[in-house]
C-alpha cells in the first residue's frame, strides 16, 4: 500500500475533537473489557492502544508505512503486550479461529473489499469470539444520496474513505449476527462521516 503521509501526519491532531467528544467514550465501552488474543485492523496511528486493557496479546495490522511508523511511536503506551502487522485486511496471515476478538474501528470505510475483508475477520475469528466493530456507515434518503454525492472528493482527501458505505449490511452479509448495535447521529445530516455504528457481533 503507498503512503499517505499527509494524511498520517495530520490524523491525531484532526480527530481530536471527536476522539474528546464522540469516538473516545465509544471505544472504552467497545475495548476496555476484550479479553485473550485481539487483532486490531488498520490499527492506524494506535488510538485503540489506551483502551485496550485486559488482552493476552493485541496484534495491531496497518498497511500504510506512514500510519505504522506512527504506531510505532505509540507502543509505549500499551497495556498489554503488542506486535505490529504490516498486513492488509483483505489478507490476513493469521490461523484460522487464532484470535478471540477482532476490531474494526473507522476501518471499513477505507479498505479496498469490505466483503473480503469481513470474511478474512470471520476466518481469524474462533467460534464465538467477537468482532467489534466502530464505524462511520451510510445514512438513510437524502442523507445517503448526499453521502454517495460527496464520497468521489471525500475519499481523495481522506486517504480512501467511503462516508457512503453500508457497513451494517456487510457485517450481516459476512456471517455474523450482530449481538450489541447502537447507531447514532453524531452531527447535523450534512456531515457525511454520520451516523456512527457501535456494534459487536458474533459468526453465525
Ligand atoms: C481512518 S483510519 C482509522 C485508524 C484506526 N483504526 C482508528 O480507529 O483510529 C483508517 C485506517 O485503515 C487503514 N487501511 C486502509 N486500507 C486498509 C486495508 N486494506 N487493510 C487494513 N487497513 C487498511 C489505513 O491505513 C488507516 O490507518
Amino acid at each position: 500500500m503507498r503512503a499517505h503521509r499527509v494524511f498520517a501526519a495530520v490524523y491525531d491532531r484532526m480527530a481530536a475533537s471527536a476522539e474528546r467528544h464522540v469516538l473516545g467514550e465509544r471505544r472504552q465501552r467497545l475495548l476496555g473489557g476484550l479479553t485473550g488474543r485481539v487483532l486490531d485492523v488498520g490499527a492506524g496511528t494506535g488510538v485503540n492502544l489506551d483502551h485496550v486493557r485486559g488482552a493476552d496479546e493485541l496484534v495491531l495490522a496497518e498497511p500504510d508505512p506512514a500510519m505504522r511508523a506512527k504506531l510505532h511511536r505509540k507502543l509505549d503506551r500499551a497495556h498489554v503486550p503488542v506486535r505490529v502487522s504490516e498486513a492488509a485486511a483483505e489478507a490476513l496471515p493469521f490461523e484460522d479461529a487464532s484470535f478471540d476478538a477482532v476490531v474494526c474501528s473507522l476501518v471499513l470505510c477505507t479498505v479496498t473489499d469490505p466483503a473480503r475483508a469481513l470474511a478474512e475477520a470471520r476466518r481469524v475469528l474462533r467460534p464465538g469470539g467477537t468482532l467489534v466493530l466502530l464505524e462511520h456507515v451510510r445514512g438513510t434518503g437524502g442523507q445517503a444520496r448526499w453521502q454517495d454525492r460527496v464520497t468521489p472528493l471525500w475519499k481523495r482527501l481522506g486517504a480512501g474513505c467511503h462516508p457512503n458505505r453500508n457497513t451494517r449490511a456487510a457485517v450481516e452479509n459476512a456471517g455474523f449476527t450482530l449481538t450489541r448495535v447502537d447507531e447514532t447521529l453524531i452531527g447535523p445530516r450534512w456531515v457525511p462521516v454520520s451516523p456512527l455504528l457501535e456494534a459487536t457481533a458474533r459468526p453465525s
